[in-house]
C-alpha cells in the first residue's frame, strides 16, 4: 500500500525530529507539507528536508488533499485547537506530548476525532525506545517476578524555547514538560492499570527569574495492584539530557540509561560538533550518542502510527493515553499544592492549566 502522507505543524526542534524519523522509514511514510507561522520558516524547513509544500497557516495545510495525517509540533496551548481543526478537515492526528493543557481540551480532542472518524495518536516515544521495550518484554515474561517499583527520570538544563517557561503557553514546568513521559512510561510498563493516588513534591530551585512553574519535580504514583511508579524531573541538570529507568520486582531488577548507556565515553580538549541534546559543550569528558532518534524510539513510533492509519496495527498510544497522563498531571500539581496525596479519579472543572493547582492551592482545596 502507498506511503502515509504527513503534514507537520511547526518547524523547529520536534519538527526536525519528526521529519528525520519519517525519512528513516521511507517505505511506510513521507512528509509532504509543513506549516509554520514565522515568515520564511516553513520554506527553509521544507528546503532542508526536501518537503514539496510549505504553508504559513496550518489551516491552509489542512485543505491540502495530499495530507492524510498531521504531526503537531507546536507549543502545548495550541494542541487542542489544531487537533480539532484537523479532525474537522478529515486528517488523522499525531499530537506531541503533553496532549494539551486542560482536561476539557483532552475530552474535546478525543470527541472531535471520534466524530470525524480519524485517529488521535499520542506521541509518547518511550513506548518505542528499544531499551525500554526490552525491559518491558522481560518484565512481562516474569523475569523480575512481581514488579513493585518502576522509576523513570528525565532531566536536563532547561528548555530551548521561551514558551516552555511561560506557564500560560506550556501549562506547567518540568513536571508538565518531562513528567508526562515518566507518568506515561510507568502506566504503560505496569500494564495500563488504574492509578489510585498521586503524591508530588514540586519546587522552583533556580529559575524564579524565568518561570512561575516548577523546575524540580518528584511524583509518586500508586497503582491499583499496589505497585509504585516514581517520576523524577529536572530543568537544573547541566551536562546534557539524562533519560533513564529502574525496574524492581521480588525476583530481579533492571536498569537502563537511554543516552549515556548508548554513548561513547569521550575526552576531547578541542571539542567537536554534537554530543547529545542540551549538552552545552563538547570539550573535556562527554558522552556523544549515536542513532539518537532510534534510541528514543521516534522512527519506530511514527512507523507504528503510519501502520495504524493503514489499519495494519492498533494504536498503543492514543488520545485516551494522553488523557490519562493529563489527569495524573492535574492530580500531581494539586498534590503539591495541598501537600498531600490526591486520589483518582480526579476531574477538576474550570482549571485553566495544571500548574494553577500548585500555585493557587485554594483551587485544589475547592475540588471535591
Ligand atoms: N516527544 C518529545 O520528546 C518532545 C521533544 C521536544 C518537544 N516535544 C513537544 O513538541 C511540541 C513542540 O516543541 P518544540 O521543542 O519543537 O518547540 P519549538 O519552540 O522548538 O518549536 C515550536 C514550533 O511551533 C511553531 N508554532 C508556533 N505557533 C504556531 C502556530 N500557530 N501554528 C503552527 N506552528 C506554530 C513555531 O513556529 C515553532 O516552529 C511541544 O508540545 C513539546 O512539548 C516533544
Amino acid at each position: 500500500m502507498d506511503k502515509v502522507k504527513i503534514g507537520i505543524v511547526g518547524s523547529r526542534f520536534q519538527a526536525d525530529c519528526i521529519a528525520a524519523s519519517v525519512k528513516a522509514m521511507p517505505e511506510e511514510m513521507e512528509v509532504v507539507a509543513v506549516a509554520s507561522p514565522s515568515k520564511g520558516n516553513a520554506e527553509s524547513f521544507a528546503k532542508r528536508h526536501g518537503i514539496p509544500n510549505a504553508y504559513s497557516d496550518y489551516r491552509e495545510m489542512l485543505r491540502d488533499k495530499a495530507v492524510e495525517m498531521i504531526s503537531i509540533t507546536a507549543p502545548n496551548r495550541l494542541h487542542a485547537q489544531i487537533t480539532i481543526d484537523a479532525a474537522r478537515a478529515g486528517k488523522h492526528v499525531v499530537c506531541e506530548k503533553p496532549l494539551c493543557v486542560t482536561l476539557d481540551e483532552a475530552d474535546a480532542m478525543i470527541d472531535a476525532c471520534k466524530k470525524a472518524g480519524v485517529l488521535l495518536l499520542y506521541a509518547e516515544e518511550l513506548f518505542f525506545a528499544p531499551k525500554y521495550v526490552k525491559a518491558k518484554q522481560m518484565a512481562d515474561e516474569g523475569a523480575f517476578g512481581r514488579v513493585h517499583l518502576v522509576k523513570q527520570g528525565e532531566k536536563h538544563s532547561g528548555p530551548h524555547s521561551d514558551w516552555f517557561w511561560d506557564v500560560d503557553q506550556s501549562g506547567g514546568g518540568a513536571l508538565m514538560d518531562l513528567g508526562c513521559h515518566g507518568i506515561a512510561f510507568c502506566w504503560w510498563f505496569l500494564g495500563k492499570q488504574k492509578v489510585k493516588s498521586v503524591y508530588a513534591q514540586l519546587s522552583n530551585q533556580a529559575h524564579h527569574d524565568r518561570t512561575k512553574g516548577d523546575d524540580e519535580a518528584i511524583a509518586i504514583l500508586e497503582f491499583e495492584n499496589g505497585a509504585i511508579g516514581m517520576v523524577e524531573n529536572s530543568w537544573n541538570r547541566p551536562g546534557g539530557m539524562d533519560d533513564s529507568i529502574e525496574v524492581f520486582g521480588d525476583k530481579g531488577q533492571t536498569y537502563a540509561d537511554m543516552l549515556m548507556g548508548n554513548a561513547l565515553p569521550t575526552y576531547s580538549e578541542v571539542g567537536f560538533g554534537y554530543a547529545v541534546e542540551k549538552a552545552a559543550s563538547t570539550k573535556g569528558w562527554t558522552y556523544p550518542v549515536f542513532e539518537e532518534h532510534w534510541n528514543y524510539g521516534f522512527p519506530q513510533e511514527m512507523r507504528h502510527f503510519a501502520r495504524c492509519v493503514r489499519g495494519k496495527e492498533t494504536p498503543i498510544s492514543d488520545g485516551e493515553t494522553g488523557r490519562v497522563v493529563m489527569e495524573i498531571l492535574h492530580a500531581a500539581y494539586a498534590s503539591a499544592g495541598l501537600a498531600k496525596k490526591v486520589s483518582l479519579p480526579f476531574r477538576p472543572k474550570g482549571i485553566a492549566k495544571p500548574v494553577d493547582l500548585w500555585l493557587k492551592p485554594e483551587l485544589a482545596a475547592a475540588i471535591r
